[in-house]
């Protein structure tokens, strides 16, 4: 792509045709990873404190209530707390909290992409608690959990919540559980968040809410786009629209063109056409039930060795061992 070179900053290049991928694709897609930028991540937070929005709520009290079980699970041994993707580590302060007060032997080892999370987080972690041991490792999940390696040889907890999990396939989830099993030894733990199957009409809330942040969340990514390359998108003519699966437990969301327009991707040099409500696949939020959780365990190297739940099973921590 000599073009995009001479005209995008190398950081924008992977997103440009990872955009232009998904826009020139039938039918066309937009990778939810991009949501996330200033904007998008502020949504996401006001989007935790939805009302309709069960998942984070529901995980933290479920984590507040098994944090003995979950400590117990380390047999008393030194261990790393090893977190893939840090956040603001809201979920994850129960735990370290409750492990500090039982003064157990072990560091958190948090790992991100990016090096301003983990030096905020560090530095907040810090403050809050001096004799923490924080080590935060720099990168993508696999080759951080293989620097991890080198460093350590003690026991990994790792932790994947807030169903992050639901953003991917049931392929492409084999595949990462199956690699991240491939970085851990025989009798490590892994913690995973899944939001269960429950009534259509909560989990269809929980992405269509009625304040429209969640419409906003989406939109936020065409904006995004407009920013980045200098293109056109008319947000407002674009519908979000939310579906769930009950068979599947695919939970989908949707941007609808209202009219037939074109958009112009001005900095790619692209014109992007859409009929009068072609969709844009936005994300996916796959929703798992006791069958679909255990089978994707064996699928991938581990052993299911308890589900901690909500009194509504709502959403699972599982806690899986590496065999
Ligand atoms: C952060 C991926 C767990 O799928 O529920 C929230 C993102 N999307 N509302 C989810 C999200 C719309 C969220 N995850």
């Amino acid at each position: 792509m000599a073009i995009l070179e001479q005209k995008i900053q190398p950081e924008l290049a992977t997103f440009a045709n990872d955009i232009l991928e998904g826009l020139t694709a039938t039918p066309k897609f937009l990778p939810s990873r991009y949501f996330y930028d200033e904007k998008g991540d502020k949504l996401f937070q006001q989007i935790m404190e939805l009302p309709e929005y069960y998942l984070t709520r529901t995980e933290f009290k479920i984590l507040q209530e098994n944090k003995e079980l979950v400590l117990h699970e380390m047999d008393g041994q030194a261990f790393d707390l090893v977190e893939l993707g840090a956040g603001d580590g809201y979920k994850t302060k129960i735990l370290l909290r409750y492990f500090l007060s039982q003064k157990a032997d072990f560091q958190y080892m948090p790992i991100d992409i990016s090096a301003n999370v983990l030096d905020a987080l560090s530095r907040e972690l810090h403050n809050a608690w001096p004799t923490l041991k924080v080590e935060p490792v720099e990168g993508e999940y696999f080759s951080a959990l293989g620097k991890i390696d080198q460093l350590s040889n003690r026991k990994k907890l790792v932790l994947f919540l807030g169903s992050n999990i639901g953003n991917m396939t049931t392929a492409r989830a084999v595949s990462f559980l199956s690699q991240l099993r491939g970085k851990l030894r025989v009798g490590d733990k892994l913690l995973i968040g899944f939001d269960r199957k429950k009534d259509p009409a909560t989990i269809l809330a929980a992405y269509n809410d009625a304040q429209g942040v969640t419409k906003a969340f989406n939109l936020n990514l065409l904006h995004r786009i407009n920013k980045s390359f200098d293109a056109d998108f008319d947000v407002s003519s674009f519908m979000h629209y939310p579906t769930y699966n009950p068979l599947t437990g695919d939970t989908k969301s949707y941007l609808v063109s209202t009219k037939s327009q074109d958009v112009q991707l001005g900095l790619l040099d692209k014109t992007i056409h859409f009929d009068a409500w072609e969709a844009i696949d936005m994300e996916l939020s796959k929703k798992y039930d006791e069958h679909s959780m255990e089978w994707l365990a064996q699928a991938s190297g581990f052993e299911v060795v308890s589900q901690l739940t909500d009194d509504q099973q709502y959403f699972t921590d599982a806690i899986w061992k590496a065999i």
